[in-house]
């Protein structure tokens, strides 16, 4: 066993506070208010490389492990959750699964100008009604020869208007149920798609979340991902590492709000003293201290079965388990210890709590991972 974090960690887990704090800090209050994609940030991410991290150089991406993955979503996380969401799902949810599974050709168009952060994908799964049961995919792609006709609706796409490709999901053979499903890669541009209007949510507000609407929508075969019925192993296999990176993007929030109720409670005063110094407000640090710590070892955990090619999938849902319901319950006292400052926008805690929520629901709710634990400890 060894806690130590190399120098490389270090420098990215740096590296990411101080963008966080120079890049993301300015605005983020009014992004969140006026529903502002962070455009000119994740431009700079890209340039630093951020939205390929793991991705090897050869590719365009900046070959770090996934130890430095969860470090830098934690810092992007403490500050702006809407720009985190794009780190985690080009990275995790775009250029893993087409590093991993994309042909060589299908890798050099696609992967390099993602990895390399010139743009930025989205992962299309989730449909009106295929949530949580994801294999009830209603979106059909037709094989008509050469190319495949696709049709349907997507729904909750992060990313959905600002991503230049799609990772699409579909149906080709109903017969077959999830051995029918199918994976493509789609340009956004392509005839036939139509970008809905931007949800109007709860927290995340600066991210990029919409419906897609595919109608005949020509896919040439060789966008295929993989062999013929692999698009559901593809998608489970992509979001287990996906749920690390949600899984980080919880404690930072969690850590964010954290940091901030310390150095409220120390400068806070009350009877006659700072606040820090009455019990109910150190209980409530000291509980969070610790959950934030262990969802943090959750995290790491995952990232370190990921990079030592180790089976994952039971730790990565785990950790988003956890550090999702660890963010709730942080942020929630945070804004209490805040007191009538924690319920207003410039002391930043009321936006974490917004933010927090969503770590429950997208990439798997939290009743979602209780089902892959409970398979996983069962099987
Ligand atoms: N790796 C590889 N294969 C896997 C797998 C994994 N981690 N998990 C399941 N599979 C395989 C199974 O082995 C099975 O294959 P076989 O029949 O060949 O054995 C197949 O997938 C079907 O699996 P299940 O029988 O377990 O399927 P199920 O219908 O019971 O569903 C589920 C399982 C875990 C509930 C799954 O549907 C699921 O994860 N649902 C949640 C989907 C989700 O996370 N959506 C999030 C949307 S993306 C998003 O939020 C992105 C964003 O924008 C932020």
């Amino acid at each position: 066993m060894n806690f130590q974090f190399t120098e490389e960690h270090l420098n990215v887990q740096q590296a990411a506070r101080d963008f966080a704090q120079t890049e993301l800090l300015p605005g983020v209050i009014e992004r969140d208010e006026h529903q502002k994609f962070p455009m000119e940030q994740m431009l700079k991410l890209g340039e630093l490389g951020f939205l390929g991290m793991m991705v090897d150089p050869k590719y365009g991406g900046s070959g770090m492990d996934s130890v430095s993955y969860v470090l830098a979503m934690e810092e992007f996380s403490k500050i702006d959750a809407s720009a985190s969401v794009v780190v985690s799902v080009n990275n995790s949810l775009v250029c893993w699964g087409l590093e991993t599974f994309a042909n060589e050709e299908q890798k050099q168009k696609y992967l390099v100008p993602m990895a390399s952060g010139k743009c930025w994908g989205a992962f299309l799964l989730s449909e009106p009604e295929a949530g949580s049961d994801a294999t009830s995919q209603r979106t059909t792609a037709e094989d008509k020869g050469d190319y495949y006709l696709l049709n349907g609706t997507k729904n909750w796409i992060t990313n959905g208007s600002t991503a230049k490709y799609y990772i699409v999901i579909a149906q080709t053979d109903v017969e077959k149920k999830h051995k029918g499903i199918n994976a493509f890669i789609v340009e956004k541009d392509s005839p036939g798609i139509v970008v809905g209007n931007k949800e109007n949510k709860l927290g995340i507000r600066g991210s990029d979340t919409h419906s897609i609407m595919f109608t005949d929508v020509k896919v040439p075969k060789e966008n295929r991902i993989g062999e013929d019925g692999f698009g559901f192993k593809f998608a489970m296999k992509t979001l287990a590492g996906g749920r690390i990176g949600i899984a980080s993007q919880a404690l930072g929030i969690a850590s964010g709000a954290y940091e901030l109720a310390l150095a409220y409670s120390k400068q806070r005063k009350a009877f006659g003293t700072e606040i820090m110094n009455h019990q109910a407000i150190q209980f409530k640090l000291a509980d969070m201290a610790t959950n934030i710590e262990a969802a943090r070892l959750l995290c790491l955990k995952a990232a370190y079965l990921k990079d030592s090619h180790g089976d994952y999938a039971l730790a990565s849902s785990m950790a988003k388990l956890y550090a999702s319901q660890v963010a709730m319950d942080t942020t929630i006292e945070a804004v209490q210890i805040h007191g009538g400052y924690g319920f207003v926008k410039e002391y930043h805690v009321e936006r974490l709590m917004r933010d927090a929520k969503i770590t429950q629901i997208y990439e798997g709710t939290s009743e979602v991972q209780k089902i892959v634990i409970s398979r996983e400890i069962l099987k």
